[in-house]
């Protein structure tokens, strides 16, 4: 099994608790794991600490790159990420990408992997939308992105607000591809 490289990217949307579970998440799947590359927004850290009352995302055994970092192997094709997921992604972020504008280290990483044609994983958080989110997340998904919105599902009958967001993070770890043993719909 080929070990995987993969960037987490977190940016200032509502649902830090989405970044915090899928880090959370990794950690217990590193088997899988070459690599995991965190970068996070400055508005990113803001909300985490307003809504998760901590700091913790400077604890995880990865290795975290500064937004502002011009190095970083990730911005570059030939460093071989094969996915990055935007977790959560805000409605800016979303728009500086589907727009080219690579202005940071999260916008010049996430262009790389459309024109490397590898896998990005946009878990977009807005409500409600306007035409420009939409339009937006059409572009992003013609450009070969994958829209997966911060919607938890109700199926799994979820007790608490991690098992509600782990729904969510459930899904993400389904599109990168990683083996997790995790609730499934899978009829009556
Ligand atoms: C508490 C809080 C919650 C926010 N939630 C959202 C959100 O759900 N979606 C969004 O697009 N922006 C949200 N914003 C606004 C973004 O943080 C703002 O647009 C910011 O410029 C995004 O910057 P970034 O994409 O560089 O992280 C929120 C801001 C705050 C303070």
């Amino acid at each position: 099994m080929t070990k995987r490289k993969i960037v987490v990217a977190v940016t200032g949307a509502s649902g830090a608790i989405y970044a915090k579970l899928l880090l959370d998440k990794l950690q217990t799947l590193q088997a899988q794991l070459a690599e995991v590359a965190v970068v996070m927004s400055d508005n990113a850290k803001q909300v985490w600490v307003f809504e998760l009352d901590n700091k913790a995302y400077s604890s995880y055994p990865f290795k975290f790159y500064a937004k502002k970092d011009f190095m970083a192997p990730f911005a570059s094709g030939s460093a071989k990420f094969d996915t990055m997921v935007i977790v959560p992604c805000s409605m800016g972020t979303l728009g500086r990408i589907a727009s080219g504008i690579s202005d940071d280290l999260i916008t010049r990483a996430a262009d790389v992997v459309l024109k490397e044609r590898r896998k990005l994983i946009l878990v977009a958080r807005d409500t409600p939308l306007n035409l420009i989110h939409i339009r937006n997340m059409q572009t992003v998904t013609e450009a070969g992105g994958i829209i997966c919105p911060a919607i938890p599902s109700y199926y799994s009958k979820p007790k608490t607000i991690e098992e509600l967001a782990m729904t969510v993070v459930s899904r993400v770890i389904d599109l990168i591809g990683l083996e997790d043993e995790s609730y499934r719909w899978d009829g009556i």
